[in-house]
């Protein structure tokens, strides 16, 4: 989007946005050079952020194909992102293309591209819900809208749980998880990654400090802290783990043998 595209009304290009910086990781277009000069500083900071988002997304469409073939056929995906093929519908549907879908951030730029994320299959339902992920009602009220709620989901935060706090005043981003999985229905699945510093706490550290810097609190967990958000839910294997090793392919053996990126997943079912 760097260029002569035209700013939509809502999109803040004075100051760098999670979506926008993680979409210059990827390689996408859309954003702006507020978002590639953090961007940039970050993956200064820390040279595995451009692997890790890829091992990331990756992550992404294992767990969601996990559960598709474990009979899975509802999904709502919170902190969904920029548009990145496959996106979570074309992989949930590929296996299940009566799969419905329901996507939700709060980021006005990802509400402009929304269109790219409701292109599912006719057998299916695909949705988009402009809201934040800490206005529990809203976001289950219209998850609920498409999604049969009495019956198993697999909810998803992909890379979003770092970008809140624990603080019971603040995000409480244990409270908020517990909440979520409280509304679902036995058999639900809790589908998460999120950045560590137990792997290289320096580059974490740094790549951190300037996201604060640049306006975004970012919160590190370590693997006691982030294996916290399954409590009271069955681990599926291998576990919490760094995110290439959760049943990695062929392709994601070979991009561990790279190096670890400091991301950790797990996938848990409710009981
Ligand atoms: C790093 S991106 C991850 C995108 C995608 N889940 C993936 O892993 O490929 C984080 C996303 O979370 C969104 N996000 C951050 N804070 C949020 C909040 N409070 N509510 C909803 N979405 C949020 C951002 O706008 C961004 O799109």
């Amino acid at each position: 989007m760097t260029g002569s595209d035209a700013v939509s009304p809502g999109i803040d290009t004075s100051r760098p946005h999670p979506a926008r910086v993680y979409d210059w990781w990827l390689g996408g277009k859309d954003n702006y050079p507020v978002d590639e000069e953090l961007a940039r500083k970050i993956l200064a900071a820390d040279p595995t952020v451009l692997r890790g988002a890829r091992a990331n997304r990756r992550f992404m469409q294992r767990a969601v194909r996990t559960v598709a073939e474990a009979g899975t056929r509802q999904f709502l995906d919170i902190g969904t992102g920029i548009p990145t093929e496959p996106n979570l519908h074309q992989v949930a549907q590929g296996v299940a293309p009566e799969a419905k879908v329901v996507y939700a951030d709060n980021d006005p730029i990802v509400l402009r591209h929304a269109e790219a994320l409701l292109r599912g299959t006719p057998e299916g339902a695909t949705e988009y819900v402009h809201a934040d992920v800490r206005d529990i009602d809203t976001l289950l009220r219209r998850a609920g809208e498409v999604l049969d709620l009495r019956e198993p989901v697999a909810l998803s935060l992909v890379a979003l749980t770092h970008y809140l706090d624990d603080d019971p005043d603040g995000d409480d981003v244990y409270g908020l998880l517990r909440a979520y999985v409280a509304a679902l229905a036995p058999g639900s699945h809790l589908i998460l990654s999120q950045v560590t510093a137990d792997l290289n706490p320096q580059a974490v550290g740094k790549a951190a400090e300037h996201f604060r810097r640049g306006g975004t609190p970012f919160h590190p967990r370590s693997l006691t802290e982030f294996s916290r958000f399954f409590d009271g839910l069955e681990l599926l294997g291998p576990g919490v783990i760094p995110v290439h090793g959760w049943r990695p392919e062929p392709e994601d053996v070979a991009a561990q043998a790279e190096g670890i990126v400091p991301v950790y997943a797990g996938v848990a079912r409710k009981p």
